[in-house]
């Protein structure tokens, strides 16, 4: 009987909902006001104990035996799951939730994916070489489809995080180093994972992550601790957040790292000061997995009560995977340690979400969605993304593109046949069987018997030379050697930092072997970050870097190794010569005593009598040097492009004023490609020292053999803007203006900002 009861009570609570608001039956992504009415509506129905259950976030592996769960569900103790996995078991917890549950919310169910979900698209550092938002952009909606398609509705993606440190495992998910460039792709991606229609069953709420940054950790080492100016915080970290914002991310990720002394799950300038009321984001902040909690070891909190009290006063409105709101929310309720408004706000923010993406409405998934996952479509855009995201480093001597005609091709290293490798890290879903590897790639193209392979080095970090003759007899044998060298999936990701970031293993060796027999030597590379490389770079006659390129990195490859496709990546990071090196990027200050090459003596040339000052006292490093192994924006193609005639519409503006820029790109070279022309200023004289260079805009162009085309680029107060400690500014003064092929190149222009 009560059971006839509560259902009767349910249906008529739901009806209630939706009955206020007559165009409900429409998509809740109504009116702004209908919403908050809706959402208020709904609140003001909730017990305490139900709003603190939406607070939290659990893995089912955290909750106990299926019927603890369904228990769990039916009281309303978790608003949301992560990592329940099977559409059959989603569509049955959702059910107790909707039915059973006294008010009947749903439950929003969560997953990483983070660059394809079945179908498994190059590590997003990859996807960012190919400084494509449109290809990117259908990446993250093919991985919606699919893993929507299972009941996941919301991803912790994109990450967003700038860094500068190649040792930090997580460099592998981020966009790279340059705040335009990873602004441009944040957008793409919240675009591609939200959909163009909330309501629609595969649109997935986005999650932009980690706010804000986790990329500064001290050392490259893992969740260390970060310091950050505010000036770097605004005038870069923070920018692909706001273009997450933007483009109307519906969740934000609180942090690991401590920044200047305050957890950012605790951090109530960046949460509260700055999201909140500067940026007046009305989405729903999510900690990371236990990183409420973790505040006590930060020492921030002493225990968990405090940790929870911390996370509310900044504005965590969910906890993911650790229970201190569950814990300790009543208590500091009611020992007036927070008024019931924080609470409301945090459930408002969670509730909202739940209706935009339309659950009240449509809570349960269909079940023969799954058949979409891994289609030949997914599967042929994956081939395209990895395709575009492969950057040329070298090519000498015409070496690639490879002939199909060639008689024979030793195929060798770690990383020819690695099908879970090539996938890389953050991988939950893909499966290493479906994936295409360059050896089965290459013999598909060229058959079998052209094929010499010798794996020699059986994974990356393997240092047995046992094999190296079979592998030399194979080059010895062949017209040419590619070499798949790079790094396991394992050895990047989260926790997963190196302290040097050479080759592991005796890859470099089994090169150096490889070399001494003459042959024309390509290196491929495939791995989780941008690699010190300069020996092999040097071996080598030409080098491709792939990334851990997703599913179908092996045709990708072959598409350029063969010469099908013209690479067109470009570097979204800066290679340096060595770990220490760490950090360089390419927009970084001049320093009051900048190197050349007129003051810069190499460590090997140094005289061995020196009298004290003989090394000229300027900013480079005696071994390395003060330039990296390989610029930010560098890439090659097979052709060659020529830029000429760079104009500018005016040579001075005022602080609101706009310029434009042009420039003549001709393909000097035998055949069709594409360049990605890039716009790069630099204000020489600020309020703050300013970067010495940086990217503002650029431009994808593909030009046939002996053609041009005109690149036009326009420069607004927005492009020249910064904060300069105190407020946002244009500040007059003199620009230099560069429109090129990289951030160490191009056509130098310059104008000026008058008052
Ligand atoms: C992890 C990661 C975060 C991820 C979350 C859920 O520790 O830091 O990126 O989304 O936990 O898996």
């Amino acid at each position: 009987m009560i059971r006839i009861y509560k259902i009767l009570q349910r249906i008529f609570v739901i009806a209630l909902i939706t009955s206020c608001s007559p165009e409900i039956k429409e998509t809740p992504d109504q009116g702004k006001h209908e919403l908050e009415k809706r959402v208020t509506e709904l609140l003001n129905k909730m017990s305490l104990d139900e709003k603190i259950g939406q607070m939290s976030q659990i893995d089912p592996g955290m909750v106990g035996s299926d019927e603890d769960i369904e228990q769990a569900v039916r009281e309303g103790r978790y608003g949301s799951f992560l990592n329940l996995l099977g559409a059959e078991r989603v569509n049955e917890l959702q059910k107790i939730a909707v039915e059973e549950s006294r008010l009947g919310i749903p439950l929003i169910f969560a997953r990483d994916v983070i660059h394809g979900f079945k179908t498994i698209f190059p590590i997003p550092l990859g996807m960012a070489a190919s400084w494509n938002p449109e290809i990117v952009k259908k990446a993250f909606r093919i991985s919606a489809i699919e893993a929507s398609s299972v009941g996941i509705k919301w991803t912790f993606a994109p990450m967003i995080d700038i860094t500068w440190d190649p040792r930090w495992g997580r460099i592998a998910e981020s966009c790279g180093e340059d705040p335009y460039l990873a602004s441009v792709l944040s957008k793409a991606m919240v675009e591609g994972i939200q959909g163009e229609d909330l309501t629609d069953p595969t649109s997935v709420a986005a999650c932009a992550k980690h706010y804000v940054g986790y990329g500064f950790s001290e050392a490259g080492r893992d969740y260390n601790t970060t310091y950050i100016s505010e000036s770097l915080l605004r005038n870069v970290v923070l920018k692909p957040f706001k273009a997450a914002q933007k483009a109307g991310a519906l969740t934000f990720m609180s942090a690991f790292n401590d920044l200047n002394g305050v957890p950012t799950s605790g951090n109530k300038f960046t949460l509260r000061q700055i999201l909140r009321n500067e940026w007046n984001y009305d989405g729903m902040v999510v900690s990371d997995w236990a990183s409420v909690e973790e505040m006590i070891s930060h020492g921030f909190c002493a225990d968990k009560k405090e940790a929870a009290l911390k996370a509310i006063q900044a504005g965590v409105d969910m906890e993911m995977a650790s229970d201190t709101y569950s814990n300790h929310i009543a208590d500091l309720l009611a020992e007036g340690e927070i008024d019931i408004k924080l609470i409301d706000e945090a459930v408002k923010n969670i509730l909202r979400v739940k209706i935009k993406l339309g659950l009240f409405e449509n809570p349960y998934i269909e079940l023969k969605a799954g058949q979409k996952i891994l289609n030949k479509e997914f599967l042929a855009h994956a081939q395209t993304v990895a395709r575009e995201s492969i950057v040329l480093l070298k090519n000498e001597k015409k070496t690639l593109p490879l002939s199909e005609d060639i008689k024979s091709v030793a195929v060798i290293g770690p990383l020819a046949d690695a099908p879970r490798d090539q996938l890389g890290t953050w991988v939950f879903d893909g499966e290493a069987k479906h994936s295409v590897t360059p050896i089965t790639a290459i013999k598909q193209l060229l058959g079998d018997k052209k094929v010499n392979y010798a794996q020699t080095l059986k994974f990356s970090r393997d240092e047995d030379k046992s094999r190296f003759a079979k592998a030399k007899l194979a080059a010895k044998k062949s017209d040419a050697i590619v070499f798949f060298a790079g790094e396991e999936w394992i050895l990047s990701g989260e926790g997963q930092c190196r302290g040097e970031i050479n080759l592991p293993g005796a890859q470099t060796e089994l090169i150096e072997e490889l070399k001494k027999t003459g042959k024309p030597l390509v290196l491929v590379f495939m791995a989780g970050r941008p690699l010190a490389i300069g020996k092999e770079l040097t071996m080598a006659d030409a080098v491709l870097y792939a990334w851990h390129g997703g599913t179908m990195a092996g045709p990708a490859i072959t598409d350029i190794l063969f010469g099908k496709y013209a690479p067109s990546g470009k570097l979204p990071v800066t290679f340096v010569k060595g770990a220490g090196q760490i950090p360089f990027y390419y927009y970084r200050k001049n320093t009051g005593r900048p190197s050349s090459n007129k003051h810069w003596t190499h460590i090997d040339d140094i005289s061995v009598e020196n009298p004290q000052n003989s090394l000229g006292y300027k900013s480079h490093h005696l071994d390395y040097g003060f330039t990296p192994l390989l610029p930010f924006g560098y890439g090659l193609t097979y052709t060659t492009f020529e830029y000429a005639d760079l104009k500018l519409s005016e040579d001075e503006i005022t602080t609101d004023g706009s310029i434009e820029v042009s420039a003549t790109i001709t393909n000097t070279g035998q055949r069709e490609a594409t360049e990605i022309a890039q716009l790069y200023i630099r204000d020489r004289v600020g309020s703050i020292t300013r970067p010495v260079k940086e990217l503002k805009s650029y431009t994808r162009v593909t030009i046939k053999p002996g053609e041009k085309a005109q690149v036009k680029f326009k420069l607004t107060k927005d492009d020249l803007e910064f904060f300069n400690g105190e407020k946002i500014v244009v500040e007059a003064g003199e620009f230099d203006v560069w429109v090129g092929t990289d951030s160490d190149s191009g056509l130098h222009g310059e104008f000026s900002i008058i008052n």
